[in-house]
């Protein structure tokens, strides 16, 4: 029976418990169960010592999960399928990181997340004390979570993305909010003519200088920290690639003005963000819109938000470039 024909106590009870799935989930991810069956089937004797777990609870999580798609059981020993393979460590894809991330930083602000819907204010600021990124930012490991989870949106989610599109022209292109460079070396190891800058926060920047030597483009991408509400490093191309849907109207026009003032003349700007249907069309972009609401001031928009946003920043809207992922490319050009 699929989710939608269960009756609608059912329904509601499965919604109810994403929390238990959620950590059980974690669990798997964080101990390294995923991993450890990367190879092969194993018992679940095997399975607890590999991975440091209590050998009945391990049991009991990996028999609770096979009905969800993640493990199968039978002849003694546990077998992970393709769906839960995804939280291996070190695969093509895994989405380890984004599990780490989303418990570790995420999961405790939406146990206040009726805050939110009362007050409107983010329930990551209400129950750390102060914006996610502030937060984040004064812990090198929770900034390493955080940059390992963009690179691992990049691979898995973002995945195709890249293929069917070229950047307008223009010899350097900033990635602003750029985090560890993934994106932008997506980039440019398609585009052998260019020049990049990653710019992000001082404390992010460093990190993306590994995955630049990674991906061969050290000597043709510099690093700039600093902060983009105050300024950014002059370029022809911009990519602004998930920033606006963590801000605010008001934040994002100050973001959008600080570009506008630091480009060459001509420069175009590329936003990549999920664009959002203005019906109750599904789309994978309304669960992250909660996720702004509560871990940021950001919301995601809906096309006619954005060209409202870039005009009042003093850019027009020149097309919206869909690709076969969540994620389309907002081009603009200053006015
Ligand atoms: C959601 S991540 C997006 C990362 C990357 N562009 C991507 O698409 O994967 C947002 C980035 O904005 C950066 N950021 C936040 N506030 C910033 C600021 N005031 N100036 C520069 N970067 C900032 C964060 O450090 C983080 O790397």
């Amino acid at each position: 029976m699929s989710t939608d024909e269960m009756p609608p106590l059912v329904q509601m009870f499965q919604l109810l418990g994403g929390f238990q799935v959620s950590q059980a989930l974690y669990s798997v991810a964080k101990l390294g169960v995923a991993t450890a069956l990367a190879d092969g089937p194993r018992t679940i004797d095997e399975l607890a010592t590999a991975t440091g777990a209590d050998t009945d609870a391990l049991g009991r999580i990996v028999r609770d999960l096979a009905p969800v798609g993640i493990f199968r059981t039978g002849e003694g020993v546990v077998e992970v399928t393709p769906l839960g393979a995804t939280l291996a460590e070190g695969r093509a894809g895994s989405l380890r990181d984004v599990a780490l991330f989303w418990m570790e930083t995420h999961y405790a602000p939406f146990g206040v997340f009726l805050h939110t819907a009362v007050t409107g204010e983010s329930a990551a600021t209400h129950y750390y004390g102060e914006p996610f990124f502030d937060w984040i930012s004064k812990s090198p490991e929770l900034v390493r979570v955080t940059n390992a989870a963009m690179a691992a949106v990049t691979q898995a989610l973002r995945a195709g993305m890249f293929d069917n599109y070229t950047l307008p022209e223009g010899p350097l292109v900033a990635d602003i909010g750029g985090a560890e460079g993934s994106v932008l070396c997506e980039f440019l190891a398609r585009d052998p003519n260019r020049r990049g800058i990653v710019f992000d926060l001082p404390e992010v920047v460093p990190a993306a200088k590994q995955v630049l030597a990674h991906h061969g483009l050290a000597a043709r991408v510099d690093l700039a920290a600093g902060d983009f509400f105050t300024s950014v490093p002059e370029a022809d191309v911009y990519l602004l690639s998930w920033i606006l849907h963590d801000w605010d109207d008001e934040s994002c026009r100050r973001i959008l003005r600080t570009i506008k003032d630091s480009a060459a003349p001509g420069a175009r700007l590329v936003i990549a963000e999920s664009v959002m249907p203005p019906d109750d069309t599904p789309h994978p972009t309304k669960l992250t819109d909660l996720t702004m609401l509560a871990m940021l001031t950001g919301r995601e928009r809906t096309a006619g938000e954005y060209e409202a946003l870039l005009s009042a920043a003093g850019f027009n809207l020149d097309r919206i470039v869909p690709t076969p992922t969540p994620f389309s490319f907002i081009e603009a050009t200053g006015n």
